[in-house]
């Protein structure tokens, strides 16, 4: 398989993990290239759920190596209960999955100091996760962020912990929060650093070796397009690349050893937090609530969700340079007589065809819509692409032709088995 990343095309929640793990079938590495435990990958196999944070997607497969690359913010104490959570459901971690040295860690007062901003912000509130991604990647790029390497030398963690506990209690009381205490949280990374230990690697030599092999690698994308830090709808983005640009920074694996980018997509589009969703229909988020579709893998907040925005997808196959698309969760739209997918915005007398960087001018933005015949029949049950329903197909074709790239994959329900390869 040519090495590929795998990149989300809206909001997150596309569908990645389980994208990645029916291709981690025919890939050697797959590697984690940014965000941290934001993200929740769902894979389901024969009916058991799986939901990863930090580890790659790919770990429910025997003999492939997994990577979390230097582009992830690892919470080592999070990292060590999500790998003893696999232990337990019998899942293989010890000897194939890889932690890069060079990752910048997530600590409490990061966790604390997210929570507080949102709180102080009100109603004009990001709608974080509160795992600390953002004051993570805020320290990383103000250099005084901690390594994994730091965490693996007790004397120096100690001194670089006291120190940045001592500034981040100051800003966090002036902020009206609590401080975290260092006897802790010091005891409790510790005890992390511990465990992690035997992971822990230079990944970017791993990975080279790796190539040098011959071996496929399998590039992880995390959150979407639209929440990445430059290219998102800023503010309400995250603190990353996620974009497919972030998988040569996030790995050190260079762009020219990457062979092709497919894009997920869900047949509609969600949006967890906040921030404009210009196709936002609290019809159609009733109707996949009540299937008990569309709540956070991470926070179990119920997902916001609306019709497939053509615009949003256009630009991220531009952006990321996705040739391939995965339609995932097309069976959401199964009941429904008539499906709708914005091909255009509208602002007073302004038209649009892209998605415009101004993201209060996008909030007023209305949808121009083209309406689709529904199928109307339960497709979980197809596995060739002429299984489909015509009215499906026709769909498929017409989303996909929208966005400007090629359909591979579609997905018809949340197991490994309910895939379509085109
Ligand atoms: P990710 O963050 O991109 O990996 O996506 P999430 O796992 O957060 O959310 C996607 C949700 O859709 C999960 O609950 C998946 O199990 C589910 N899913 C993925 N593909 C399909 C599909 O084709 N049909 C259905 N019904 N569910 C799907
Ligand atoms: P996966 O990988 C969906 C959203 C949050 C919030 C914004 C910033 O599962 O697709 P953060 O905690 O990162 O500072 O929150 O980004 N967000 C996600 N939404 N899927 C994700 O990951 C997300 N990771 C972050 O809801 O709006
Ligand atoms: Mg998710």
């Amino acid at each position: 398989m040519p090495n590929t990343v795998i990149v989300g095309a809206q909001w997150g929640d596309e569908g990645k993990g389980k994208i990645i793990d029916v291709l981690t079938e025919d890939a050697d590495v797959v590697v984690r290239y940014a965000g941290g435990n934001n993200a929740g990958h769902t894979v389901f196999v024969n009916g058991q759920k799986f939901v990863l944070h930090l580890v790659p997607s790919g770990i429910l497969h025997k003999r492939k190596l997994c990577v979390i690359g230097n582009g992830v913010v690892v919470d080592p104490v999070g990292l060590v209960e999500e790998i003893q959570g696999l232990r337990k459901l019998g899942v293989r971690v010890d000897g194939n999955l890889v932690l890069s040295e060079t990752a910048h860690i997530v600590l409490p007062y990061h966790r604390a100091l997210d929570a507080q901003r949102e709180a102080l912000k009100g109603k004009n509130k990001i709608g974080t996760t509160r795992r600390g991604i953002g004051p993570a990647y805020a320290d990383k790029a103000a250099r005084v962020g901690l390594r994994v390497i730091d965490l693996m030398d007790a004397a120096r963690f100690e001194s670089k912990l006291r120190e940045r506990i001592r500034e981040n209690n100051g800003l966090l009381r002036a902020l009206g929060a609590k401080p975290v205490p260092f006897k802790h949280v010091l005891g409790q990374y510790s005890a992390a650093a511990a465990l992690l230990k035997p992971f822990v690697a230079n990944t970017v030599q791993l990975l080279h070796k790796a190539l040098r092999d011959g071996k496929s690698i399998l590039f992880e994308g995390a959150q979407g397009t639209f929440l990445d830090i430059d290219h998102g709808t800023y503010p309400y983005v995250t603190s990353s690349n996620t974009t497919a640009g972030g998988a040569c920074t996030g790995t050190g694996v260079p762009p020219n050893c990457i062979d092709r980018v497919v894009g997920v997509m869900k047949a509609y589009t969600t949006r967890v937090g906040e921030g404009p969703l210009p196709t936002e229909d609290a019809a159609l988020g009733d109707l996949l609530h009540s299937l008990g579709r569309e709540f956070g893998s991470t926070t179990g907040r119920p997902r916001r969700c609306g019709w497939f925005d053509a615009v949003v997808t256009r630009q991220a196959v531009m952006i990321n340079g996705i040739t391939e698309l995965a339609v995932t969760n097309l069976d959401g739209l199964d009941t429904l007589p008539v499906i709708k997918v914005c091909i255009g915005y509208r602002h007073g007398k302004t038209k649009f065809d892209h998605v415009p960087s101004d993201t209060a001018l996008l909030a007023q933005c209305e949808p121009v819509y083209a309406e689709f015949d529904g199928w109307q029949e339960p497709i979980g049950n197809a596995r060739r692409w002429k299984d489909l329903p015509a009215k499906a197909r026709a769909y498929l074709t017409a989303i996909t032709d929208l966005t400007g790239a090629k359909l591979k994959i579609v997905s018809v329900g949340p197991d490994r088995r309910q895939t379509i390869f085109v």
